[in-house]
């Protein structure tokens, strides 16, 4: 990744706070005894709230007054670090350093740690007119410093209390690093796996990633956007990246309006709700149109209906991509655009730096709308405090003492086994035996410390998570033995954020070892995947089956030891068939984080019995995809003894694991499913959950609906609701779901909200597919 540690001792936190009160805030302080004054008299008529939003108001409008064109442009450029901070800026970087002196900067992306932040910072107040403050903004995906499992890993947890932990010590770290934006959290749905970005968001469905990402959300941001312990989140990317087609990143998205509404907006939407500081729009066209340009979403919806009042940076250049899209003739042309159709802020494009005060003086833009941009921009500063302290996040002794604490990592570890999926365990194979005397632990990611850390890994240090391999002969001790070898390497490229990735296809030279391992031990854990770097940004695969020789390392090693248990690890649903057919256990484990071969551990042992459900379904082929649990009918689902119906010659619709699939240590049984549609304002769905095993579990409880015939086709299935359940053996609970207008609506193809009369199933069990069923009527007066 492209940041590098920057320090300058030479300047003390404290220096430059007091340098920084007592002379650069001019602005700032004119301002506040105007708010004072002005706040004074509508003091008596209204509550404290309207009172801190109208002094926010009035603060930004008075900074807005004071600042020429040039200056307002330079709030919405975003630029990238360039050069360590520590010293002058090199050649080539001398126009960056001058524009930040000179106010023409309002962000920038990928400074980090307390002492680069604070020495950036100070360029820019110190130096600059009005001394407006930089928003510091990177991407914190899973974890600053302690890294939690990949979005998508976290999202099988179905828990928004455990994301929203994950997000909250993210965000903790970050701040403690000077940093007061992540670009998080990713909200696209999305149903190819071959789109390795699916890595960063939480899955397929529409209804799981609203809730998760609106407590994502929550977690970056805590109640208050000034707590120093918070961060301001980015919703992305708006909207329909992870439509592209067939699953290539940046490529072009077609899709219909019910599909945007229904499918794709929910969880932005559910995501303002919540308070989402910011918005980040996206490389794709979308009906044609790139979305940088699209003032449909961007105005109409987002700042209109929706009545979000932060702002929308663009994606890295998306502007300028306008160019190459064929959108735009030329770069003015698509800053013309953007500007318009609402992107506020130009992440590392220079269309607006370079074209809008000529638009404005052409008077193709109107001042009305800059104004407008900046002013979202100061306000997301104001929220943050930085007009207060523009180097409170920036503290040295703070970032030392918070980064990659012991609390930290026991979260990370917790968040970790929940994300956990059992997605095969025949004849109990797991738990291990409490008797056993020999593990193999094998694969070429068993003793990788630095896998598990996924890709977009922020402030990671390389290797240092805890591995498959350390994770067990911690907890295993020394009755055990363990017999480790690697067999063969996975990669033979470098790993690193940006370059392609080569698999060792040739080098079997470590199998003999592994051969032998397995041979000598009485189970074999078997830890292959993904690399770490095969799913994240610009890593969208045509092929999504294991890669290199790893098939063959486990048919080597199932020929002497076939009593194998799968430890996967990878960014994306993978195609599996042949190691569901033979191996005994699967644990999908995804790339957990820091504490990963600990929280390996915990459910390999029994410590920690396993409660994951698949955020996505996983197809038997690449020629599946897309493949996922809400699709439409057709008319002709079928199966039929003749061919005419909607399939596959060669193979089953079936996929291999379905959406919200997960297994248990315990079992559990569904009962007396009931429906209750007297008050059908609020229709009643009741079932018996029970644990019929013998260990205390924990079930998510799915509940789906569908809508039997609308005026838009509706698909087979649609979640409408869930609940964790913990249950001790033998337990039972009865367990209760309303259904309300919220989720018996969708979205017709102009963007309206209806709720129809008419048939519906309610479902309800383990995973999308093993359901209990009920039927009821939703009569016309209930939807009038
Ligand atoms: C491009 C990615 O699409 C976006 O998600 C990320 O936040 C920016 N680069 C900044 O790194």
């Amino acid at each position: 990744m492209n940041n590098s540690k920057q320090t300058n001792p030479s300047v003390t936190l404290h220096e430059a706070s007091s340098q920084y009160q007592s002379n650069t805030h001019k602005i700032k302080w004119l301002a506040k005894t105007i708010v004072t004054l002005t706040v004074s008299l509508f003091l008596f008529s209204c509550g404290s709230k309207q009172v801190e939003n109208n002094e926010e108001e009035v603060f930004v409008s008075e900074l807005l007054g004071k600042m020429t064109l040039e200056e307002k442009i330079g709030q919405l450029h975003q630029i990238t670090s360039q050069w360590n901070m520590t010293g002058p800026a090199p050649e080539y970087a001398q126009g960056h350093e001058e524009r930040l002196k000179s106010g023409l900067v309002g962000s920038m992306l990928n400074v980090i740690g307390a002492e680069a932040t604070l020495n950036a910072q100070k360029l820019v107040v110190e130096n600059s007119r009005l001394g407006i403050p930089l928003i510091f903004g990177y991407d914190v995906i899973h974890g600053y410093r302690t890294m939690f499992p990949v979005p998508l890993g976290e999202a099988a947890s179905w828990d928004p209390e455990v994301v929203k932990l994950s997000a909250s010590i993210a965000a903790l770290e970050s701040a403690a690093a000077g940093l007061h934006w992540t670009f998080a959290p990713m909200m696209d749905v999305g149903r190819d796996a071959r789109w390795g970005r699916v890595m960063e968001g939480a899955g397929e469905d529409p209804y799981l990633a609203s809730i998760l990402s609106a407590a994502r959300v929550r977690g970056f941001q805590g109640e208050n956007l000034a707590d120093q312990k918070t961060i301001a989140a980015c919703a992305k990317h708006f909207a329909g990246y992870a439509f592209a087609e067939s699953g290539k990143d940046y490529n072009n998205v077609d899709i219909s309006n019910a599909t945007l509404h229904n499918v794709i907006l929910p969880p932005f939407k559910a995501s303002t709700a919540a308070g989402a500081a910011t918005y980040m729009n996206s490389f794709n066209t979308i009906q044609g149109l790139p979305a940088s340009a699209n003032e449909y979403i961007q105005r109409q919806l987002l700042k209109g209906d929706w009545g979000f009042d932060g702002f929308v940076v663009s994606d890295w250049n998306s502007i300028g991509e306008m160019v190459a899209h064929g959108a735009a003739r030329d770069l003015k042309e698509a800053a013309n655009m953007a500007i318009n159709a609402g992107s506020d802020m130009d992440m590392e494009g220079n269309a607006y730096t370079n074209f809008l005060a000529e638009l404005v003086e052409e008077g193709k833009v109107d001042i009305k709308i800059i104004d407008d941009a900046v002013k979202r921009v100061l306000t997301v500063k104001y929220r943050l405090g930085l007009f207060e302290d523009p180097y409170k996040y920036s503290n040295k002794e703070w970032e030392k003492n918070t980064l990659y604490s012991l609390g930290n990592k026991s979260a990370a570890r917790k968040v970790a086994r929940e994300s956990i999926v059992l997605l095969k365990n025949e004849e109990n194979k797991l738990p291990i035996s409490k008797s056993i005397k020999s593990i193999a632990v094998v694969g070429p990611l068993a003793d990788d410390k630095d896998a598990p850390l996924g890709n977009w890994r922020a402030d990671a240090v390389a290797n240092s998570a805890v591995s498959v391999l350390e994770g067990i002969k911690a907890r295993a001790g020394k009755d055990v033995t363990i017999n480790y070898a690697k067999g063969c390497d996975l990669v033979t490229s470098e790993r690193n954020f940006a370059g392609e990735i080569k698999f060792n296809t040739t080098d079997r030279t470590g199998f003999a070892a592994a051969v032998a391992a397995a041979k000598k031990s009485e189970i074999v854990l078997l830890a292959i995947g993904e690399d770490c770097f095969q799913s994240g940004e610009g890593r969208s695969q045509a092929d999504i089956r294991l890669k290199g020789l790893q098939m063959e390392l486990f048919d080597a090693i199932y020929a002497v030891n076939p009593n194998i248990v799968i430890v996967l690890m990878n960014g994306r649903p993978v195609a599996i068939p042949e190691l569901d057919a033979k191996a005994p256990a699967i644990l999908e484990t995804w790339f957990l984080g820091s504490e990963a071969g600990h929280a390996i551990a915990d459910v390999v042992f029994g410590d920690h019995n396993p409660s994951g459900k698949l955020p996505m379904t996983f197809p038997r082929s690449n020629g599946q995809i897309p493949i996922y649990y809400n699709a439409m009918n057709t008319g002709r689902p079928g199966p039929k003894n003749e061919v005419f119906w909607s399939h596959y010659t060669d193979q089953s619709n079936a996929p291999l694991y379905p959406f919200g699939y997960g297994l248990s240590y315990t079992d559990f049984k569904y009962d007396n499913l009931a429906v209750d549609s007297s008050d059908p304002s609020a229709i009643q769905v009741s079932v018996t959950l029970q644990n019929t095993g013998a260990v205390t579990g924990t079930e998510v409880a799915q509940l789906y609906i569908r809508d039997q015939f609308a005026s838009l086709v509706r698909p087979i299935k649609e979640l409408k609701g869930f609940q964790k359940v913990t249950l001790k053996s033998g337990e039972s609970k009865d367990l209760t779901f309303t259904l309300t207008e919220k989720e018996l609506g969708f979205y017709d193809n102009e963007g309206s909200y209806k709720v129809e009369d008419g048939m519906f199933d309610v479902m309800v069990g383990t995973n999308s597919t093993d359901l209990l069923t009920e039927t009821f009527l939703l009569t016309a007066e209930a939807v009038q």
